[in-house]
């Protein structure tokens, strides 16, 4: 009786160690956290499924999508299915040089052969993974070749991101909980093990490794915030972004005992087109005129009624034009768009002249009256602006694509205000290239990854157009997979 019992004993005890062992160490990968549902976080949650593991998404925002919905111009791509029916002949190395160029004295390589080199492969897997329309092209400044691709429906940032918050809503092994503030990492002997977040008054501790996905600081006004600390010549200045951009997962890491550092965080992009609304011309929050406004063809005037600068030349250049108008006393700068260019961004000019932002106009002659300056000035604006295109006359401001180019002075135009806005942090978390997050002597620190926004580096000291809606994709799906193995 007795060693049949003990038998039977030891056997279940083999069964249930046999259990344990197989649950442990065989079953799926452990449940990683994302903090943040913007593109980034969404890129990561997604890649983390396909790699078998479970996802646990945490927004602080009552909705997901952050910044992310908000990008009107498209995401960058070369060699790109679109470009190809298209027939525009681009490359990776092409790619490269613009987006050195444009970082200068603090390009990284091994970041921007990261976003670049990945960037055909990743607008192929939202098209195919997610359906999303990426058929049109345009070029952006500061890019030697069309490479911003968005769809013909909405804005692009829209179309792309709610793709994705759709299927991550459909997956089982993804929990999303929003309104959760991340507070801090959980750390033991170096590791990053976990995150602490508040949900309905109540502070949860959730563990796995953690991938941060919180964004930008461009709307990080407060006294300690920082703005304060880095820029505090742009604190007077409006901005495009959410009221979510704070830089939360910048303190977070820094705030671990031992500490991942942030890199180029005085690196701010001001973006040129901010539209002031007329019914509203102090808001701290402004809606951007997509740069793609300049891209079909807008140009920008001063008070008198004169261009001043290459529109569609980078945007650091833009803004430091404006910025010198405005402080001459020849503001405020006003684009104006004529027929055909207004066609070709129909959707978004529809809705701007419905918020008020844009107004249209019969002619240079009734612009100009409202101007208050003489009849005929812009008209010679708009005839100059004809010759540059014709190849004529070299444009002074060396200007050298020129899209819908002809300003008829008698037909109807749209016209807005334009303000610089704070709108992008090309500062943020340092990372390798696998999405790592870096202690200062460049080791990584263990367990904490991050992506988009809040990484720093990847565009130097400038950041071209549609490159952070790929940002995000590429370094989102990087940190995803670099979390899962
Ligand atoms: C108006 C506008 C237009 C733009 N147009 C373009 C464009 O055409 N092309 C382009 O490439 N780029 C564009 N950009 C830039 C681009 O949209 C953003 O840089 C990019 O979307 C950032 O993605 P992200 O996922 O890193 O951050 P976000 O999309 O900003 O998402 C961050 C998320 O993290 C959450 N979060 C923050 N802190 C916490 C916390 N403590 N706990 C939990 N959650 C937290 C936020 O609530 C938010 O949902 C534009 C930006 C703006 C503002
Ligand atoms: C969810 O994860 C389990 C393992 O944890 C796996 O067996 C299953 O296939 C996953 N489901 C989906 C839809 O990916």
């Amino acid at each position: 009786m007795i060693p049949t019992r003990r038998r039977l004993l030891s056997f279940f005890i083999t069964i249930t160690f046999t259990a344990v062992f197989v649950r442990h160490f065989m079953s799926a990968q452990p449940r990683t956290i994302v903090v943040g549902g913007g593109l980034a976080g969404l890129s990561a949650a997604h890649t983390l499924l396909e790699n078998g593991a479970t996802v646990l998404l945490l927004d602080k925002k009552p909705s997901l999508g952050g910044n992310s919905v908000k990008a009107s111009s498209g995401i960058n791509g070369a060699g790109t299915e679109a470009q190809v029916k298209h027939d525009i002949k681009d490359t990776v190395e092409d790619f490269i040089k613009d987006t050195t160029a444009s970082a200068g004295h603090l390009a990284r390589p091994n970041l921007i052969q990261a976003l670049t080199s990945n960037s055909a492969p990743t607008l192929a897997w939202l098209s195919t993974k997610f359906g999303v329309d990426l058929s049109l092209v345009a070029r952006l400044g500061g890019h030697s070749i069309p490479r911003t691709h968005r769809g013909k429906g909405g804005a692009p940032g829209w179309a792309i991101t709610s793709a994705l918050i759709k299927k991550l809503e459909q997956e089982p092994n993804a929990s999303i909980i929003k309104s959760a503030k991340v507070l801090r990492l959980l750390e033991e002997s170096g590791k990053v093990y976990g995150v602490e977040y508040e949900s309905e008054g109540v502070k949860v501790e959730a563990e796995g490794p953690v991938i941060i996905a919180t964004g930008g600081y461009a709307a990080d006004f407060s006294s300690s915030g920082y703005l304060t600390q880095y820029r505090s010549d742009l604190l007077t200045l409006p901005t495009t972004n959410g009221d979510h951009a704070t830089g939360d997962g910048h303190r977070m890491a820094t705030s671990l005992s031992l500490p991942a550092v942030l890199c180029d965080m005085d690196q701010i992009q001001v973006h040129p087109t901010g539209f002031i609304d007329p019914a509203n011309p102090d808001a701290k929050t402004k809606f951007l005129a997509a740069e793609a406004l300049r891209g079909v063809g807008g140009i920008l005037v001063d008070s008198t009624g004169a261009r001043f600068v290459n529109e569609i030349g980078r945007r650091d250049a833009v803004t430091t034009k404006m910025q010198d108008l405005i402080g001459a006393g020849k503001g405020p700068i006003r684009l104006i768009l004529n027929s055909e260019a207004a066609t070709e961004l129909k959707a978004h000019c529809d809705f701007y002249v419905a918020k008020g932002l844009m107004k249209k106009y019969e002619g240079a002659a009734a612009l100009a009256q409202e101007m208050g300056v003489p009849a005929d000035r812009l008209k010679k604006t708009f005839e100059a602006h004809g010759r540059y295109a014709r190849n004529e006359e070299t444009d002074p401001f060396g200007k050298t694509f020129f899209h819908n180019p002809t300003f008829d002075p008698e037909g109807p135009i749209l016209v807005a205000l334009m303000t610089p806005v704070v709108h992008y942090t090309m500062g943020g978390i340092q990372v390798d290239e696998k999405a790592r997050v870096l202690h200062a002597d460049g080791s990584p620190v263990p367990g904490l990854f991050a992506a988009g926004e809040a990484i720093g580096g990847v565009h130097g000291q400038n950041r071209l157009g549609g490159s952070s809606l790929l940002e995000a994709v590429v370094f989102g799906r990087i940190a995803g997979s670099s979390a899962s193995s």
